[in-house]
């Protein structure tokens, strides 16, 4: 066949971008044909970019093949990736925004688990014993002006003390360290746990290769979890970090945020807090409000 009889095709690295951004166009839903032709944009641009080569892609195929084999229901590396990658927390920012003075939120992260128990004002969240301090967290669930919300939830999550969550070890009790609280009639929450320590993300797969391949470090600075809820309020997801950790500035995840920063503060002697909580020394509390923006 002579070609000139040929319909001219997409020839060059732009023509391909170009065709396929093309193929896209029909998309009923806006929304989606927006993300699915930027999302070709870019990664285009990317691998242009980087002029990648075929050995790199199959190693890229490779790499994600055993993000995703290494998923089960207490495995999640696809979070984990994009924790690392800075994703959610660029995601959180975009979809979170809350007014000044509203509580901030952060990553998620993958350890959250439904269903943790319901506890009453003030109740252990240690199902079993470990080697932690023994910590109060306390504090308020403010509306923005300041007026206390009674029977806000609190979804409270914590890693043990020795830096692993309860799906990560299966010695410890189901539901360790997990509990969802309410605050009283004046707004107040209580809960007891131990001292959150510094831990390492799980790097024993895909992730952590990169992370090692890259020079970086798994730690995440020492937090407790919370998911802040109460009807006619935006929930929010979020964490308290203790103020004296030295991974603040080099969280593996990307998730501190200044407003996030709490003291928690050492009681070696049977003081007022001490006879107020019915605590015996030693023992650290940490007082955190909450404040949640209208729905
Ligand atoms: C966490 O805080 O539980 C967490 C967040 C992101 C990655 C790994 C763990
Ligand atoms: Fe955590």
């Amino acid at each position: 066949m002579s070609t000139a009889a040929l319909k001219p095709r997409p020839t060059t690295e732009d023509d391909i971008t170009a065709e396929v951004l093309r193929r896209f166009d029909n998309t009923q839903d806006p929304r989606l044909k927006q993300i699915m032709q930027s999302l070709v944009t870019h990664v285009h641009a990317f691998l242009k970019d980087v002029q990648l080569q075929e050995h790199e892609w199959w190693k890229g195929i490779d790499f994600l093949t055993k993000t995703g084999h290494m998923c089960d229901d207490k495995r999640q590396e696809f979070i984990l990736l994009s924790d690392t990658l800075g994703i959610s927390m660029v995601t959180d920012l975009i979809s979170n925004r809350k007014p000044a003075g509203a509580t901030e939120s952060t990553v998620f992260g993958p350890f959250h688990r439904a269903g943790a128990p319901e506890k009453e004002y003030g109740a252990d969240i240690v199902a079993k014993d470990n080697a932690g301090t023994m910590a109060y967290c306390f504090g308020r669930v403010l509306d923005m002006n300041g007026k206390p919300i009674a029977g806000a939830a609190l979804d409270v999550w914590q890693a043990a003390a020795d830096g692993l969550y309860d799906v990560q070890d299966t010695t410890l009790e189901n539901m360790n360290m997990r509990g969802i609280f309410h605050t009283d009639k004046d707004g107040r929450y209580l809960v007891k746990t131990t001292r959150p320590v510094p831990y390492q993300i799980p790097f024993d797969g895909p992730v952590g290769q990169m992370l090692t391949a890259t020079n970086r470090h798994p730690w995440r600075p020492a937090h407790v979890h919370f998911v802040v809820s109460a009807p006619g309020y935006q929930k929010v997801t979020t964490h308290v970090f203790d103020s004296i950790d030295k991974y603040l500035d080099g969280d593996a995840v990307f998730g501190v945020k200044n407003s996030l920063i709490a003291e928690f503060k050492m009681h070696d002697t049977k003081d007022d807090i001490a006879r107020q909580f019915g605590a015996e020394p030693p023992f650290v509390t940490c007082e955190f409000d909450f404040v949640l923006a209208p729905e």
